[in-house]
């Protein structure tokens, strides 16, 4: 059945994007949409935004809209676009005092504002649009208070009755944690049942928990993650407001958008390959390598990792373990990422000592991240956790084996490569410590000097499919359980 989705995400694939939550909100959009759903994305109008030559024209209904903000008075305007190549409508909330700013995501004073109005903007735009949508699909912090506001502030309004809210999980690390002093000043406490009585005494509000309290339905981005946050070690905290919920949340594994990533007709690639005609792999290899500075026979094994670099993705088992590795075996590496400085000078510390042997480009650059996954012949994704992951799902499809944690999406996603039945698709370790870290390179490396089994493991992945034409309808599923009034 046709629903009227409001999809409120702060990143939009490829309008702006610091990590999987875009690629996410951009390709199920697009299924959605492509499946005759009302979808309609909200994102605000970051003035980094990309709209790749696009023109947004701005929605009658909705100019110079004053809201009131905290102690002031705040004026957005909508305008309107559609995911580039395609007629998936994305609203974009003008706020250029709001999101004018050099990064999407900042530690200035009023985040809590930015995000605030985003809220608002979405249900005045909503009202403005006469839309009344069957779902209200959160994401992350950044949207976690929309259940809240459409129980109050909203609640008078009957084009949101029959409105049921869903909060999606993309990273229980990233809370929205604010003062309480910004309860009062957002107007949250005229219903103060409403707030957690916990966060309120050590001072605090805290998005997220506010949102898992009060959507009707909760999901998160891959089953074995769904289980992980309900526990003290992968709750961050809010396992308690988790495991209280009538209902647990469900785990939907991302699904891949091919169109994107596909070493078939990747048109950030100059060369193509499949299972069937790998020879462009080998290419593409030369190409990353040469491009990387990376010296050597194509031989010789390539791992790659494309990531932001925080503790979540694990590189702290790195630490001591790939200087070892990279002293007593043949190995190259191409690193692409950007973020905290202790990983930065790791790695930049590293291609230092092993010039020709391993790269290190810092920062954000969408074809690299094509090439190291083409171009590689393995991935490293050690996380210390994953919700999902989108990276490892890429590497499949590109024959690139991954080397990754049992965490999360990646447990769900990779199967250690068994001998015996000729099944996996790649090398799984299980505890966080470098001896896991030096037995799965290690095995990995193995692997890799046997041809003729290498070449397995990499067909097994690259005939796996994680498309969101799979994926996908497990959210059809989930909405048409919250419409029959379940969740
Ligand atoms: P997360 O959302 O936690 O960062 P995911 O694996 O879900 O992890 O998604 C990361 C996405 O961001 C992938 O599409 C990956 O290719 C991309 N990405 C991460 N870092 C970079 C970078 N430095 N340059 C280009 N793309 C990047
Ligand atoms: C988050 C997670 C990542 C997930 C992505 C999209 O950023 O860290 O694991 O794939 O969201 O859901």
């Amino acid at each position: 059945m046709s629903r009227k989705i409001c999809f409120a995400a702060s990143e939009v694939a490829p309008l702006a994007k610091t990590g999987g939550l875009a690629d996410v909100a951009g390709a199920l959009g697009r299924y959605l949409h492509e499946r005759g759903h009302d979808v309609r994305l909200f994102m605000p109008y970051y003035s980094t935004i990309d709209l790749r030559g696009q023109v947004p024209t701005a929605v009658a209904e909705a100019q110079q809209v004053q809201v009131q903000l905290g102690r002031q008075q705040v004026e957005f305007s909508l305008h309107a676009t559609t995911l580039p190549g395609s007629d998936v409508p994305v609203y974009l909330v003008h706020c250029p005092q709001l999101y004018a700013r050099d990064s999407l995501y900042t530690n200035a004073a009023d985040e809590h504002l930015r995000f605030f109005l985003f809220q608002l903007a979405i249900l005045e735009s909503c009202q403005r649009l006469r839309f009344a949508p069957d779902v209200m699909h959160c994401n992350d912090w950044h949207t976690g208070l929309l259940p809240q506001l459409l129980l109050t502030r909203y609640a008078w309004d009957s084009l949101f009755a029959r409105t049921r809210t869903l909060l999606t999980i993309h990273n229980i690390g990233y809370q929205g944690v604010f003062p309480a002093a910004t309860v009062t000043e957002l107007g949250l406490d005229a219903t103060p049942g409403l707030l957690d009585a916990g966060e309120l005494s050590r001072g605090n509000i805290n998005w997220l928990r506010q949102g898992l309290l009060l959507a009707d339905a909760v999901s998160t981005v891959s089953p074995a993650y769904a289980q992980e946050i309900c526990t003290p070690q992968g709750g961050y905290g809010l396992d308690d407001t988790l495991r209280a919920r009538a209902a647990p949340a469900i785990g939907i594994l991302n699904g891949v958008d091919y169109d994107e990533w596909n070493p078939e007709n990747d048109r950030l690639l100059s060369r193509h390959y499949s299972a069937d005609q790998p020879e462009g792999k080998r290419l593409l290899k030369a190409d990353l390598q040469a491009r990387f500075g990376l010296q050597g026979e194509d031989t010789v094994p390539l791992a790659g990792i494309v990531s932001r670099l925080t503790v979540q993705k694990g590189f702290d088992l790195l630490f001591d373990t790939l200087p070892g590795i990279l002293d007593s075996r043949p190995l190259q590496l191409a690193i692409l990422g950007t973020g905290e400085p202790r990983y930065v000078s790791f790695f930049a510390d590293l291609a230092k000592r092993y010039p020709g042997r391993v790269a290190f480009h810092t920062g954000y650059h969408e074809e690299l991240a094509h090439l190291i996954e083409a171009g590689s012949d393995m991935f490293i994704m050690p996380s210390l956790y994953e919700p999902c992951g989108l990276n490892q799902m890429y590497s499949l499809k590109y024959g690139t084996v991954p080397i990754v944690r049992k965490t999360g999406g990646l447990a769900d996603s990779v199967q250690m490569w068994d001998p015996q039945s000729g099944q996996g698709t790649g090398v799984v370790f299980n505890d966080f410590d470098a001896p896991a870290m030096r037995w799965a390179l290690g095995t990995a490396l193995d692997l890799y000097a046997d041809r003729e089994t290498w070449r397995r493991i990499m067909r097994n992945g690259m005939t796996r499919d994680f498309s969101w034409k799979i994926q996908g309808r497990e959210y059809e599923r989930l909405y048409d359980q919250m419409a029959a009034g379940g969740s």
